[in-house]
């Protein structure tokens, strides 16, 4: 979790939310604002969550997708999405279709093959 931590608290894009309790960390959030070209509107975008295994299944996840939702309100956003991979069906999708969440399309990804540490061309990065 600490990696997650320093990784989106140096995004330029991502706002970092840390749920916790008597000093100890039990979710991460990470917030942001997306364009909407096609219909010339915003959306929040989850970018990550993720809460600690110990304190699952007790409205952790649910609580922060309400701060989400209410974030993405406040900043005039017509609603909410995220992105979820194949293999997460069993935890993360059923947790985000209880919250009324709808899968609308696929993600096409294509890897360039090289990472930051091998490239040093990467203007998200400098
Ligand atoms: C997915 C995740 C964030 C859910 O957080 P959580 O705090 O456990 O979720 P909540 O307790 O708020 O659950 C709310 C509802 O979602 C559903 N849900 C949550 N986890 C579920 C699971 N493992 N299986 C089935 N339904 C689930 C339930 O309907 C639950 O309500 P209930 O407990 O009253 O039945 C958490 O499991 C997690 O961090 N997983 C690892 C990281 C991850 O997969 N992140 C998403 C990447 S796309």
């Amino acid at each position: 979790m600490e990696e997650r931590i320093e990784f989106v608290s140096n995004s330029a894009f991502d706002s970092l939310y840390v749920c916790h309790e008597d000093q100890k960390v039990l979710g991460l959030l990470g917030f942001r604002i997306r364009e909407n070209l096609e219909e010339s509107s915003r959306y929040g975008e989850v970018s990550l969550i993720v809460v600690d295994q110990g304190a699952r299944r007790q409205g952790v996840g649910r609580f922060l997708m309400d701060f989400a939702e209410k974030l993405a309100r406040d900043q005039g956003c017509i609603g909410t999405w995220l992105v979820s991979g194949f293999g997460r069906e069993e935890e993360a999708h059923h947790f985000y279709k209880a919250l009324g969440y709808e899968i609308t399309g696929y993600r096409f990804v294509k890897k360039f093959g090289f990472t930051p540490e091998n490239e040093h061309v990467s203007p998200f990065l400098s």
